[in-house]
């Protein structure tokens, strides 16, 4: 046993070691700038992992920004301010903290908008909640998601009937600007049958913010949604991290066994602000002036949705953009390949203020097989070969070339067009219940005998079917 007074000496000496250690560590985790140019700051050192945040700091210690470390060669590494930096000088100080970006996650977020770190934009006070998760994660391993057997109820007719979704599917939403991908993503956020709604809002001007949370999503809409929000005069860093934060708060509902729909509005804009962050540090531009790790990234963000073993679902939904029929857009590309279905926004559409403007011919969700009854599946193909017999024959039947009787299959798509275009029309203020949709498109579907193939059971129900499809027109 060693007298009080000992104690305290051998106390005092661990102290004074402590502090000279941590001194220690501060000058080996801190480096010096040695070049900004653009949007990337250049330093010696300090040793840090990428992803991780460090604190630009003057010589004499006051921050002037968080950065991001995104790459390093040898020594030298490259960080990116989260906000941009005025004052910066060579010699300041790049300081690492050991941390990662994180974000508030829980239910204190439902109700809110906030930024890309998860603080308010809706002046309504702190976010009430204790727990906080790190934005960067790793994509749910393939093997281990279990098989999408449920139906996302979306409360549209044209996607429950036709494109029915999966809670879990990973899918895109294809379009052009001003063809209502905001309109369209308002209404599955109001009538998604799911717990929670999480929406990223990437890359928009301030506005569209404001006119998306007011009126697309409404008082109705924003009590069990969560709203993440970058601008587009923000840096490209914050739009990268609003993906992640609101890939983040869903998956921490998921992991509470919800189900929950990610909104992400639009992936081209996280393509873009990661292009921005790739060039800044020296990456080659590749594919339409978009550098290799942007098409490393996307796969990572998207394939974070999904089920999960033992817990909940995020259903990811993800606008594209895609203007005209540009096939070569990259990002677009890159897209289709990890999501497994897409919806596609047709202007032709819009221009008719057929509103949702779906091209139901383009669009396919890949899961549908599973998850929707036979009698749905056959009456979704029955309603899509309609739809396309039309289509081909439009022209001849608008130039009035064709006469009626000559071809039982157009005969039936002609009579059956109001009743369809009346099916996929909706006004996105109302909410179709699904099992309504499914009892609909089956009347819809069921072929009239005569001379189409099929068969005669089906007469006595077609026959009514058009009666009442006719009469909503
Ligand atoms: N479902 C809809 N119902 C009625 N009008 C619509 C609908 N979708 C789009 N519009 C019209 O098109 C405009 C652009 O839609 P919006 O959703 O903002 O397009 P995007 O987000 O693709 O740019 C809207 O202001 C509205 O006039
Ligand atoms: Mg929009």
């Amino acid at each position: 046993m060693s007298p009080p007074a000992d104690r305290d000496v051998v106390g005092d000496a661990a102290r004074e070691a402590k502090r000279r250690l941590e001194r220690a560590a501060l000058t080996r985790r801190a480096g010096r700038v040695v070049r900004a140019v653009g949007l990337a700051v250049e330093s010696r050192g300090p040793r840090v992992a990428v992803g991780e945040e460090c604190r630009l700091e003057t010589a004499t210690g006051r921050l002037l920004s968080l950065a991001e470390v995104v790459g390093f060669e040898g020594n030298t590494i490259y960080t990116m301010p989260v906000d941009p930096v005025r004052g910066l000088k060579l010699g300041d100080r790049v300081v690492a903290t050991g941390r990662h970006p994180r974000i508030p996650v829980g239910d204190g977020l439902l109700g809110r908008v906030l930024d890309a770190d998860g603080q308010p934009l809706d002046g309504a006070g702190p976010v009430s909640t204790d727990t906080r998760w790190v934005i960067h994660a790793e994509p749910l391993p393939a093997l281990s998601r279990p098989m999408i057997t449920e139906p996302m109820k979306s409360g549209i007719r044209a996607i429950d009937g036709l494109i029915t979704l999966g809670r879990g599917q990973r899918i895109g939403i294809f379009a052009g600007s001003g063809v209502g991908k905001s309109r369209l993503l308002g209404g599955l956020a109001r009538h998604a049958g799911d717990d929670i709604i999480v929406i990223a809002l990437v890359g928009e001007r301030n506005r569209e913010v404001r006119e998306f949370v007011e009126s697309e999503l409404g008082p109705q809409g924003r009590r069990r949604s969560v709203v993440f929000v970058a601008t587009s005069d923000e840096s490209p860093l914050r739009r990268v991290r609003c993906a992640l934060a609101a890939t983040t708060a869903a998956e921490h509902f998921r992991e509470r066994g919800l189900s929950v729909a990610l909104l992400m509005d639009s992936v081209t804009r996280v393509a873009m602000a990661l292009r921005e962050i790739g060039l800044a540090t020296g990456e080659p531009p590749s594919s339409k002036g978009y550098p290799p790790s942007v098409f490393a990234f996307l796969p990572r963000l998207l394939e974070r949705a999904g089920r999960k073993e033992g817990s909940g679902s995020v259903t990811g939904i993800y606008t594209v953009f895609v203007e005209g029929d540009d096939l070569t857009d990259p990002v677009a590309d890159a897209s289709r390949a990890i999501l497994d279905g897409h919806i596609v926004l047709a202007r032709e559409l819009a221009e008719k203020a057929h509103y949702p403007a779906i091209d139901v011919l383009a669009s396919n969700s890949r899961v549908m097989p599973k998850i929707v009854s036979a009698d749905q599946y056959r009456a979704a193909e029955q309603v899509r070969r309609m739809i396309a017999v039309h289509r081909e024959n439009r022209d001849l039947v608008s130039i009035g070339a064709y006469r009626r009787g000559s071809d039982p299959e157009l005969d039936e798509a002609l009579e059956r067009q109001p009743a369809i275009n009346a099916f996929l029309r909706q006004d996105l203020t109302q909410a179709a219940p699904f099992e309504q949709t499914e009892a609909r498109l089956i009347e819809l579907g069921t072929v009239r005998a005569e001379g189409v193939e099929g068969t005669e059971d089906t007469r006595g129900t077609a026959g009514a079917a058009g009666a009442h499809g006719n009469a909503e027109v």
